[in-house]
């Protein structure tokens, strides 16, 4: 996890540019951050700070800081508490250090430090990289050497960039596992965890990989593998995003993006679509499997539990895994089964760790990514897009109804493409998007009236509406901090029905599909146990469930491909209108991170 940004020019003061491309990298991580430049005198300069980039704002506009080259990092707390003792940049007096990633074997080399006299100052894993590097430094080494000595030494993951006193025309980084991206500009240049960081000012970039070593001055960068060998690296040209970071007239990245959602579903759509024939074609996906295994983390890999659904349908036999599990059971590849990964921003720890694990066992991988560019797009064998765009807020809404869209059509291109009907339902899901956004009335009213006070909730359905759910209840907790759960309708009288009272809310999902009647028998078990039901149904079911519902949402007719992301759109409001209500960081809710790059 973490965000760094580290930039290098000629001249003028960094730290103003540097604090900005935090707030862009925020998603990352936001309860501590930090910066350091090296200033006039090539002497090391720091501020940190508790708290978000906000804070740091504050700090260095109270106690400014100037200098051509620095370094930066927002942090999500691993190893010590969130305080600024444990802020990064670590700083030495010939050394500043910033980090993302865990050194395993930090307590190892910190005891070894220690004994040779170091002093340390916090909890974290990250600062033996600063005595390591200065400790190489006392021994007589350049910071070159010193880098090249180092890091070989640390265990884990780490993308690492360094500067050291009275060496201003340098920075220093290192690459393991966790994803470092140099920008080149005019005269100056910049590595970030992602490039959206330095988007503004640099569309030339190269994606640093393991094992790298990179000195990057003002406008030029020289790589050496993990052998000590020079290497060039591909220079990649970006595409213009910037503008997706603008929160526009919403108070929230996270309304501004559930709105986006008929927009960007119908984009992805259109990137799978043939207009002559009016079928899906995926120039990029591999030809129809006969077996697929899905790995993925959190809301991707509900959507993965959604697509088991469609693949099945399409007679693909179909497991969905958590990648942080699958990536320590045995695997047994077989070249029948094609891996399939989803991930909104390519880069969470265990879905590249699953995809790394099945590469080396010599299975065959399709992505299915939102970040171009992103770890998982450059390293799975083929490729699907996601045309969310940027998704700022940490709770996920636009990534996941894209890799929904992606997901659907792809169902239907291991079908040869869809027939009519089908393809026809597709196209028409982005039009019952928009008439679902329109109709907010409902959820500012639950908000306000059985949610506002409520400790807990749960989630049914059943088939892809059971997946559905559990992305309700992901985000209803993430969001507003209640607990909730998603359960299978049928396995509710399995135990949990005994927390059903006339204080829990039960929001259920019973789309006039083939299961319609079990759920409805469910439904009326948790009335006759005086439960508040929040009822989402169609205009077919609504005259048999009305009677049990505390409230009852009535949405579009539905099919099994459009189900799924018709009947996500209202518990995005849910979750919400209820973070609203109770006055919740909607778009950083407490102790998350968007991106989740360490195990
Ligand atoms: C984090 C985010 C979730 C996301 C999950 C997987 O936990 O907060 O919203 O679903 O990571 O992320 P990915 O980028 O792989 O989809």
């Amino acid at each position: 996890m973490c965000g760094i940004i580290g930039i290098i020019r000629q001249s003028g003061n960094v730290t103003s540019d540097m604090v900005a491309a935090l707030q862009r990298l925020e998603y990352r991580g936001y309860d501590s951050a930090g910066l350091s430049v090296l200033n006039a005198d090539g002497q090391i300069e720091r501020r940190r700070t508790s708290g978000k980039v906000s804070a740091l704002l504050d700090l260095t506009t109270k106690h400014p800081l100037s200098g051509p080259v620095g370094i930066a990092h927002t942090r999500w707390a691993t190893h010590g508490k969130p305080v600024e003792q444990n802020a990064h940049p670590h700083t030495s007096a010939s050394v500043s250090v910033v980090h993302n990633g865990i050194i395993e074997n930090y307590m190892a080399l910190k005891q070894t430090l220690i004994a040779a006299g170091h002093r340390f100052d916090s909890e974290t894993d990250s600062e033996v990289i600063v005595h390591l590097l200065e400790e190489a430094l006392r021994q007589g080494h350049t910071p070159s050497q010193a880098m090249a000595w180092a890091v070989p030494q640390f265990h884990g993951a780490f993308a690492i960039v360094a500067v050291f006193a009275g060496d201003p025309h340098h920075l220093y980084a290192a690459v393991k596992g966790s994803p470092l991206v140099v920008g080149l500009g005019e005269g100056e240049g910049y590595l970030a965890s992602d490039a959206l960081a330095f988007a503004p000012y640099a569309t030339r970039a190269i994606y640093l990989q393991d094992g790298d070593l990179a000195i990057l001055s003002a406008g030029h960068v020289s790589i050496t593998d993990d052998t000590g060998t020079p290497v060039t690296r591909p220079i990649v040209i970006l595409p213009p995003s910037v503008a997706a970071l603008d929160r526009g007239p919403y108070r929230h990245f996270m309304a501004k993006e559930m709105d986006e959602q008929p927009i960007v579903t119908a984009s992805t759509l259109r990137s799978f679509w043939d207009p002559v024939h009016e079928t899906v074609i995926m120039e990029d996906a591999p030809p129809r499997p006969r077996r697929v295994d899905i790995m993925a983390c959190g809301t991707s890999y509900f959507a993965g539990m959604v697509g088991q659904t469609w693949l099945e349908r399409a007679g693909i036999p179909t497991q969905v895994h958590i990648a942080s599990e699958f990536r320590y059971r045995p695997y047994f590849a077989d070249s029948d089964t094609l891996s399939l990964f989803i991930s909104q921003s390519g880069e969470t720890a265990d879905t590249l760790a699953a995809l790394k694990y099945v590469h080396g066992q010599g299975g065959r991988s399709l992505a299915i990514v939102n970040v171009a560019g992103s770890s998982l797009h450059r390293l799975a064998h083929h490729t699907l897009l996601t045309k969310a765009g940027p998704e700022i807020g940490v709770a996920s809404t636009k990534a996941f109804t894209t890799q929904l869209m992606t997901l659907a059509a792809l169902s239907l291109f291991w079908q040869g493409g869809g027939h009519a009907e089908e393809t026809g339902e597709l196209v028409s899901i982005p039009g019952h998007l928009r008439h679902v956004l329109n109709v907010t009335a409902p959820y500012h009213d639950l908000a306000h009236g059985i949610f506002r006070h409520a400790q807990s909730a749960l989630f049914i359905g059943r088939g892809p509406s059971y997946a559905v759910a559990l992305e309700g209840a992901l985000k209803l907790k993430e969001l507003s901090y209640i607990h909730a759960e998603a359960l299978a309708a049928g396995e509710l009288k399995h135990g949990s029905i005994a927390l059903v009272d006339e204080h829990l809310p039960v929001v259920a999902l019973a789309p006039t599909d083939a299961l319609f009647e079990k759920t409805a028998s469910n439904i009326e078990e948790i009335a006759a146990r005086q439960g508040q039901l929040i009822i989402l149904t169609d205009r077919q079911g609504a005259p048999r469930l009305q009677r049990f519902a505390h409230t009852l949402i009535t949405l579009p007719e539905t099919t099994p491909l459009s189900m799924p992301l018709i009947y996500t759109l209202p518990l995005q409001l849910l979750a919400y209108h209820v973070a609203l209500a109770r006055g919740t960081d909607i778009d950083q809710p407490r102790n998350l991170a968007k991106s989740v790059t360490v195990e």
